[in-house]
């Protein structure tokens, strides 16, 4: 550990990404508990498919417990997903086209709500409400497709269980009463309680003809959109979903923007362990490293590719590096250090969502505000066994956004990806080796502490 390397580390540091994903589990039952970092779109599984529509899913863990159901919503315009009560929370992000989405919510007086929804919207609805959704009807529009997450955080803090659905049926609640309990419950004769329950059931997504009730839905998204520029704040005010293309960024430059959301940009989130979040890098331009002290994310690009690099902590040489590209699943843990790279001839734009255990502020390694630069040069000068002036010129704030031009980063690190996978044992047959999936350590990262984690990585960006 010469310092000479040190300093030729430190003078590369933007172009040293950290990152780390949490697991994924779509059809990858090899890793148990622990699954991929990466999911990608052809491992997703098919849950419904019809003429008016499809879901697909895939299950997730972060290994600290938390576990995650996504589906992937597609409506053909004019279709009907059929009403089911949902058994955990669910939030969800509006990837195209628009419709409506009813719901009764068990504390509202028993009243339907509606509310319509168009491309960028997230919503959310509570545990224990029933709803569906309606695609317009215009045969013109794109195909309306929704991506929702479902959680299943566990309370004991053993292995998280996802209940065996992440919603049921209503025609599946009613019929599974005995007749003669449905006969005397509704008060009807036995041959109306059969022939409810003996008709073949419909898929989950049917083709629904618009009625003249229905006919005007998306009308006032419509209005809105249109009239933004004069009337925004009326308008605005009749939406209860938030849409990531109306606000205004966090953080925006030439590099890209980003934009995260909690419950105090939407009253839907309030009560939700959830928040959410965008981020558009633009050509050969990088998401500076960092972690969440306290928060999972779950992103799924929605387009582009970018190459994305995790650093698993509680195994500071242990870092992951892979290609997502549009359709993938990427779960980056709590507390591991991530970043994320766009190539020089196309964007990377993901959305995601934020599985919270508290209040939770990203931290930056580098530039202004990093969280490194708060703790003592001294200190930081004997973790790293270097002088003071190596440390103070590491920690230097010379990088004002967290949004930073990177060009040829994420071609490079795919690079290397693929010279490192070529030494390394793969452990399974994958066509497609540059998208090999990482196993994560669990155990050693349940041990790794945070704060000598943060230390840990950083070191292993200078020593590595
Ligand atoms: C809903 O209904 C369909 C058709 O009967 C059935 O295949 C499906 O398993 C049911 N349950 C859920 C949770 O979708
Ligand atoms: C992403 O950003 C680029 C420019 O940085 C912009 O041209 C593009 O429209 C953005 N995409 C979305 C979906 O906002
Ligand atoms: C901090 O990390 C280092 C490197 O992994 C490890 O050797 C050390 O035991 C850790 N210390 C604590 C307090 O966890």
């Amino acid at each position: 550990m010469k310092p000479k390397a040190v300093v030729l580390k430190a003078a590369m540091l933007p172009l040293l990404l950290l990152w780390c994903f949490v697991a994924v589990d779509g059809g990858r039952e090899e890793f148990p508990g622990v699954g991929p970092l990466l999911v990608t779109k052809e491992s997703r599984r098919t849950v419904v498919s019809t003429a008016s529509g499809e879901i697909t899913a895939v299950d997730v863990r972060d290994g600290y417990g938390g576990a995650y159901h996504l589906q992937f919503i597609t409506m053909a315009p004019s279709s009907l997903f059929l009403p089911v009560l949902l058994h955990t929370d669910m939030v969800f992000y509006v990837q195209s086209g628009s419709g409506r989405v009813t719901y009764i919510e068990e504390d509202e007086n028993e009243e339907t709500e509606h509310i319509d929804v168009v491309r960028g919207d997230i919503y959310r609805l509570e545990k224990g409400s029933i709803f569906y959704v309606q695609s317009h009807p215009d045969p013109t529009r794109d195909n309306l497709r929704i991506h929702a997450i479902f959680n299943a955080v566990d309370t004991d803090n053993t292995k998280a269980e996802l209940p065996a659905a992440a919603y049921s049926n209503i025609s599946d609640l009613v019929g599974g009463f005995e007749d003669k309990v449905l006969q005397m419950g509704f008060g009807v004769s036995e041959e109306t309680i059969l022939a409810i329950k003996w008709v073949e059931k419909p898929p989950s997504i049917v083709p629904f003809p618009h009625t003249s009730k229905t006919v005007s839905f998306g009308a006032l998204r419509g209005i809105r959109s249109l009239a933004a520029d004069d009337e925004e704040v009326t308008n605005k005010k009749k939406t209860k979903a938030f849409n990531f293309f109306e606000a205004k960024p966090d953080v925006e430059n030439c590099y890209g923007w980003s934009t995260a959301l909690s419950h105090k940009d939407l009253k839907a989130l309030k009560g939700s362990n959830f928040g959410a979040f965008m981020v558009n890098l633009s050509r050969s331009s990088m998401m500076g490293p960092y972690w969440n002290p306290k928060a999972t994310e779950i992103a799924i690009v929605i387009q582009g590719r970018g190459m994305v690099e995790a650093v698993c902590i509680g195994k500071p040489s242990g870092e992951t590096k892979f290609k997502a590209t549009e359709g993938d699943v990427v779960v980056v843990p709590r507390l591991h250090p991530v970043t994320q790279m766009s190539y020089n001839d196309e964007g990377f734009i993901l959305v995601g969502f934020s599985s919270l255990v508290g209040k939770n502020r990203p931290q930056f390694f580098a530039g202004k505000r990093s969280a490194l630069r708060t703790l003592d040069r001294e200190v930081m000068a004997t973790v790293f066994n270097v002088p003071t002036a190596i440390v103070e010129n590491l920690l230097a704030a010379r990088v004002e956004s967290t949004i930073l031009a990177c060009t040829s980063c994420a071609e490079e690190l795919e690079g290397k990806m693929k010279e490192g996978s070529k030494g390394e044992e793969q452990p399974e047959e994958d066509d497609d080796e540059e998208r090999e999936a990482w196993k994560v350590d669990e155990e050693a990262r349940r041990e790794a502490d945070a704060s000598n984690a943060s230390l840990n990585v950083l070191s292993s960006m200078l020593w590595e």
